[in-house]
C-alpha cells in the first residue's frame, strides 16, 4: 500500500547543516519526496503541532525547542511509507536507536532527536494538512 507521511528535520539537525545528509538517508531508502519547504514555527504553532502531548511534562521544553530555529518539513511517499520512515528514523530515544537509523547517526538526546515522522494514517493526514496545501503536494 502506497502511503504518505509527514517528515520534519528538526532545529538541532538544521542548525548542524544535516539537511542534505538526512535527505540522502531518506532517498536511499526509496522514499520519494512529494513536497518540501523550510520554515520556522512560532511557539504557538509548535504547541498546535504537538497538541496530543499538551499534558506531558516535556511539552513546554519540546515546544520551546521546536520553535528555536528553522526546520525542513516534507511529505514522503512510498510502499508502507509511514512505518518505513519510522524504521529509518529509529527509536525516539537515540540511546535505543538501531545502527543505520537517522537518530542513531545524528540525534543528540530524546528531545533533540533530529527528525519527526507521522505514526499512523490519521495523524499523517492531519500533520500534512498542518503544513501543506494541496497545491504544494506535487507528487
Ligand atoms: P513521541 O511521539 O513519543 O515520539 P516520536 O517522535 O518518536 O514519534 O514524542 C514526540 C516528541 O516529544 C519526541 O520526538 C521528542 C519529545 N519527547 C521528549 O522531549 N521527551 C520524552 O520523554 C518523550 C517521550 C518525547
Amino acid at each position: 500500500m502506497t502511503q504518505r507521511t509527514l517528515s520534519i528535520i528538526k532545529p538541532d539537525a538544521v542548525q548542524r547543516n544535516l539537511q542534505g545528509a538526512i535527505m540522502k538517508m531518506i532517498q536511499d531508502s526509496g522514499l520519494k519526496i512529494v513536497a518540501m519547504k523550510m520554515l520556522r514555527l512560532s511557539k504557538d504553532e509548535a504547541r498546535g503541532f504537538y497538541d496530543v502531548h499538551k499534558d506531558r511534562p516535556f511539552f513546554d521544553s519540546l515546544t520551546d525547542y521546536m520553535s528555536s530555529g528553522p526546520i525542513v518539513v516534507s511529505i514522503l511517499e512510498g510502499e508502507n511509507g509511514i512505518d518505513k520512515y519510522r524504521e529509518i528514523m529509529g527509536a525516539t530515544n537515540p540511546e535505543n536507536a538501531q545502527e543505520g537509523t537517522i537518530r542513531k547517526a545524528y540525534a543528540l538526546d530524546i528531545e533533540k532527536n533530529s527528525v519527526h515522522g507521522s505514526d499512523a494514517p490519521e495523524t499523517a493526514q492531519v500533520e500534512m494538512a498542518y503544513f501543506f496545501s494541496k497545491m504544494e503536494m506535487v507528487g
